[in-house]
């Protein structure tokens, strides 16, 4: 056997042989920890537990929730414009996810007064009281440049009238850099780990698609830490002066992940 799986079978043989019977149970459970998921639960997974959040592609007929949770996530002069997102989600809604919750106006736990708080679309046209409701989004464009730019983050006016697939302003279709524009998690549901499992999940998707070779975003300082948990390098400060700069540009390389990026 080679050295390592000799190592590998020692530790195996160190550790206590599996018993139905946990020695973790307590006398008021009596049931094994592995009956008792809230007990072996990730803590970010328990705090979310209750609103059993199921992803979902975004469209543009998604609009009027985008709107709602963008302006409700940040901060005014940070938000994109309804026309921005209209424009973003009908040109590549593909590359745009929603993280969601299901509940009944009439029975609103665990949303509580969110549910009364406007219309939500229905889940389904056989249930239209069960509402689906949007607690966080990643909003996405692709573009040429490696990392996120000016250019990347506006929208062409004319888009509707003369679409084009890889225009230099917005979203090109060609693009090997996929641009995260929008992170947001509704204010009432933030620190339930719903951005890091959305964040991930959408990271690993555009990955696995092959639709771009590397994900950039820019983000201010505070948030450096969050998105190095998820595998983004920081690259230096930005060159945006997007609602009043002082952003960082963030990378995901998904050729060069270990190696040094060279921007
Ligand atoms: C940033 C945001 C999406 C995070 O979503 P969230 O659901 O609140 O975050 P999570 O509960 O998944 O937190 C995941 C981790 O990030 C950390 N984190 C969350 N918000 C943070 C912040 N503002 N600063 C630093 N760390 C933060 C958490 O402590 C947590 O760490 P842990 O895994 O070690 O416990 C959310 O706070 C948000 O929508 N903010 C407003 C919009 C915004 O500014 N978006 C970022 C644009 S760059």
């Amino acid at each position: 056997m080679p050295r390592d799986l000799e190592s590998e079978k020692a530790t195996l043989e160190s550790l206590p042989s599996l018993s139905k019977e946990s020695e973790g149970s307590s006398p008021q459970d009596p049931r094994p920890l592995y009956f008792r998921p809230t007990e072996v639960m990730a803590p970010k997974y328990k705090k979310m537990k209750d609103l059993h959040p199921y992803s979902l592609l975004l469209s543009s007929d998604d609009l009027d929730d985008c709107d709602w949770l963008e302006h409700a996530a940040f901060e005014p002069h940070e938000a994109a414009t309804r026309e921005k997102l209209d424009y973003r989600l009908h040109v590549c809604g593909e590359l745009c996810t929603g993280i969601y919750t299901s509940s009944y106006a009439t029975s609103p736990a665990p949303l509580g007064p969110l549910i009364l708080s406007r219309t939500f679309p229905s889940t389904d046209s056989a249930d239209s009281d069960r509402k689906k409701v949007l607690l966080g989004h990643i909003i996405a464009t692709k573009h040429s440049a490696p990392l996120v730019t000016e250019e990347s983050m506006d929208f062409p006016k004319d888009w509707r009238e003369k679409y084009q697939m890889t225009p230099t302003t917005g979203h090109n279709e060609d693009g090997k850099t996929i641009c995260l524009h929008s992170l947001g998690v509704h204010p009432s549901f933030q620190g339930r780990g719903l951005g890091k499992v959305l964040l991930e999940g959408w990271c690993q998707r555009m990955r696995d698609s092959g639709v771009g070779k590397r994900i950039a975003l820019i983000c201010h300082e505070k948030f450096i830490g969050f998105y190095e948990s998820a595998g983004f390098k920081k690259v230096g400060e930005s060159k945006c002066t997007y609602a009043g700069g002082g952003w960082f540009d963030m990378v995901l390389d998904f050729e060069s992940a270990k190696q040094e990026l060279d921007y």
